[in-house]
């Protein structure tokens, strides 16, 4: 079972959406003639498997600097220069600089990662993303021993992003990952999906994708990367620290203070729309639970 989660999982490991829709209607027609249940373990396994559509994955967004609204990402992003484009990568690193995204993208070999992706708001999709593990482009800039977190910032550009003419946010928006978590081979910088450049509504030209925590640590559009000792601020700790905290992990134990963390509903199912149950650390729990170990995830989250 835990296998379909692997970052080895491709393309043709997963049910396209269009078969897998059929085959639900199928069921759901053999139902109606009251010929007995198919739907058994073996089709709720094939659930997890099902890839969400491009139009899915790039029309129904979280991108506050482009407005609060799902469909605001899609509906402005285009306004967004994304190139040239350039990372700065400071703090305890032994070759601090402004690297232009072509540099860093020489020598990286992009993979495509099937993720599944568990947002706070509880919903979720699966995610075919192309991109290279964020501990490559660690270790290329060599990482000081003294550094215990990596930061986060995305671009600050009113003037082409629309939503920061207000303080939604204080911006820039900022993440953060306790070292061991970005140099996990899980955590992936993503400049694609399907096979295609990054739209801009899903955070080109480069993003952040850690699957086993809600979606919000998924920072798009990265122009910083810094490397502190410190734990650093991040963006929906600072504006509401009692209900997102910093390590924010998928746990269907824990609550959000506002609605329950126990299922997510499943983006995509149309007229089969259905809530599954949330899994610990949205899956991949065999991966990383152990970075967790010992720690309390209640008072941790
Ligand atoms: N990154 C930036 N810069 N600004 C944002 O508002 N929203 C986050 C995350 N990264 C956000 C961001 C949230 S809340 C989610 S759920 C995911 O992006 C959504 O990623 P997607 O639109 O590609 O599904």
């Amino acid at each position: 079972m835990a296998a379909r989660y692997k970052s080895d999982l491709k393309y043709s490991d997963v049910t396209p959406e269009r078969v897998y829709m059929n085959r639900r209607q199928l069921m759901a027609g053999a139902a109606a003639l009251g010929l007995g249940s198919i739907a058994g373990p073996a089709a709720a396994q094939e659930e997890d498997l099902v890839l969400n559509s491009f139009d899915d994955i790039t029309s129904y967004n979280n991108f506050y600097e482009f407005g609060t609204g799902k469909s605001d990402p899609k509906q402005y992003a285009g306004a967004l220069t994304t190139d040239p484009w350039s990372i700065v990568i400071d703090g305890l690193v032994e070759r601090p600089g402004t690297y232009d995204i072509a540099d860093i993208l020489k020598d990286k070999a992009i993979e495509e990662r099937i993720y599944r992706f568990r947002c706070v708001e509880a919903w979720a999709m699966v995610v075919p993303w192309n991109g290279f593990e964020l501990k490559d482009l660690l270790d290329q800039v060599g990482v000081l021993p003294s550094a215990k977190y990596v930061s986060f910032e995305t671009l600050v550009r009113p003037e082409e992003m629309v939503g920061q003419r207000r303080p939604i946010l204080e911006w820039p928006y900022r993440e953060g990952l306790r070292l061991d978590e970005a140099m996990h081979p899980l955590t992936l910088m993503s400049t694609g999906l399907y096979g295609q450049e990054l739209p801009n509504q899903n955070g080109a030209p480069i993003r952040l994708v850690v699957p086993w925590k809600y979606g919000f640590k998924s920072i798009k559009s990265i122009v910083r990367i810094s490397l502190t000792e410190e734990q650093p601020d991040i963006s929906w700790n600072m504006a509401i620290p009692g209900e997102y905290g910093f390590f924010s992990n998928v746990n269907p134990n824990v609550d959000h203070p506002r609605w329950s963390q126990a299922t997510e509903r499943v983006i995509g199912g149309g007229l089969f729309a259905r809530r599954r149950p949330t899994l610990m650390f949205n899956g991949y729990e065999e991966e990383v639970a152990s970075l967790y170990d010992g720690m309390d995830l209640s008072e941790f989250f």
